[in-house]
């Protein structure tokens, strides 16, 4: 985010009791700029709602209207939309969104600038096709789609829209990942990176409207619907292109008894995935959905030390997450430890910060600025983290490691890759 956009908040004094007698007129550091930006919010289920939320947090942006296909999840998102409008001193307050009857209607309204998907995985490609009639900017979530020959399309479709598209790779804005991926790329601190472990250990996937995040052909499976925000790291922090994935992966039976319209729930919950890349770097990714809480490590290995991150959110004993970072350089340089954490009006409103910051992302993109440091995800990146996950998920069906050359080839994705890792 650029500097320039940030306005500094003192949310615990504007809010205060004892500090409601300040008039209008002398109002500077409580002063609130009314939101210039107008959303389209396309899909109000859990991610659609913490967008809502999130927009209205940063204040940058109203959001003008709503489309879902169903009116739970409408009646839902505007009673919390309003309960948060509510909370806020009166002159800050934005109307209630306008409920579209139907999609064409919510993409095309004159008075968005910018439309966010937050549909199911399955939807995408469909709602992004008509999203992009109507040349404005556009938010879609991860994966961007569910089969790679989509994600490929999608890559193709961007390149030559007028606006941009910018992917839901959020967790490159988790406070842990903004500054390992500060410390290992910009300062360089671990040296060359030689390898990268990552692991997620969390309760199994929460419910959802359908359960669509139940079923492989829904979801694209799990490594291709959750697991694509740690490749993305990953790639981020490899920097060059993946040469062979092995993967073994697996069901705990949790969801067992989960059946829809006669199919049994067949995704994944536990996964073992490593990564060649093409320097020597190796990486490699656990996940494991049958924990009581949610624990994410990464521990990059370079030739001149080692970092690790960490955050735990225990949901059971503790709201806020836990979250920090060590340096260990030995003899070459100062070891350091450190606890991150942004503000917690910023950590509750989602994903612990993260999808704030990526909304700051979007905004600056949308005014043409510098987005923060990791960049905003584009689909090509979306691509490539959908890339390892499918071949993730082909080996571990198989039981053998997939080169990826010839799986590029075999999906026909040389051509939209295009020659440079470092491209993307
Ligand atoms: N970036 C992240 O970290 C993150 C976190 C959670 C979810 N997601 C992604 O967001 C998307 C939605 O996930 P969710 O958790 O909100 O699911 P959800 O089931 O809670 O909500 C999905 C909503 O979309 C609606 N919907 C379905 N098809 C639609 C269509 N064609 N048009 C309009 N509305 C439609 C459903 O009625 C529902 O209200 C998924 O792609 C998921 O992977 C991303």
């Amino acid at each position: 985010m650029s500097i320039d956009t940030i306005k500094p908040r003192l949310r615990f004094f504007e809010g205060a009791a004892g500090q409601q007698h300040i008039p209008e007129t002398d109002k500077y550091l409580y002063a609130v700029a009314p939101p210039v930006h107008r959303l389209a919010i396309i899909g109000t289920g859990t991610i659609g709602q913490e967008h809502m939320r999130v927009a209205r947090l940063l204040g940058r942006a109203a959001v003008h209207g709503i489309f879902d296909c169903e009116q739970r999840s409408i009646d839902i998102a505007l009673a919390n939309y309003a309960a948060q409008e509510m909370s806020l001193p009166e002159e800050q307050r934005q109307p209630a969104p306008i409920v579209y009857t139907s999609l064409e209607n919510a993409c095309n309204d004159a008075a968005v600038d910018a439309v966010m998907i937050c549909t199911p995985n399955y939807t995408h490609f469909d709602v992004l096709k008509v999203a992009m009639a109507s040349g404005k900017a556009i938010f879609l979530e991860k994966p961007m789609a569910t089969t790679l020959s989509d994600a490929a399309a999608t890559v193709a479709l961007a390149r030559d829209y007028q606006s941009f598209v910018q992917i839901g790779l959020q967790y490159r804005y988790k406070a842990q990942y903004v500054e390992s991926l500060h410390e290992a790329l910009v300062r360089r601190s671990v040296g060359e990176i030689r390898m990268i472990s990552m692991s997620e250990y969390r309760p199994p996937f929460l419910d959802k409207v359908g359960q669509w995040n139940k079923f492989n052909h829904l979801s694209g499976g799990t490594l291709v619907e959750k697991c694509c925000h740690y490749f993305d790291l990953i790639n981020l922090f490899a920097g060059v292109q993946p040469t062979r994935v092995y993967a073994s992966a697996g069901q705990s039976g949790v969801f067992d008894g989960l059946t829809r319209d006669g199919r049994k729930s067949d995704i994944d919950d536990n996964a073992f995935v490593i990564i060649d890349y093409e320097n020597g770097c190796r990486a490699n990714f656990t996940l494991n959905m049958c924990s009581p809480d949610f624990t994410e490590e990464l521990c990059l290995v370079g030739t001149h030390g080692r970092l690790i991150a960490t955050e735990r959110f225990d949901v059971h004993h503790r709201q806020e997450a836990a979250t920090s970072l060590r340096l260990e350089l030995g003899e070459l340089g100062s070891s350091k430890e450190s606890v991150l954490g942004y503000a917690s009006v910023i950590e509750r409103s989602g994903h612990h910060g993260a999808t704030y910051f990526e909304h700051a992302a979007f905004l600056d993109r949308l005014e043409g600025k510098e987005p923060i440091e990791g960049g905003a995800a584009t689909p090509l990146q979306g691509l490539w983290s959908m890339l390892i996950a499918s071949a993730a998920q082909e080996s571990s069906k198989t039981g053998n490691a997939v080169e990826m050359a010839d799986y590029i080839e075999a999906n026909g994705l040389a051509s939209v890759l295009g020659e440079s890792f470092a491209a993307n």
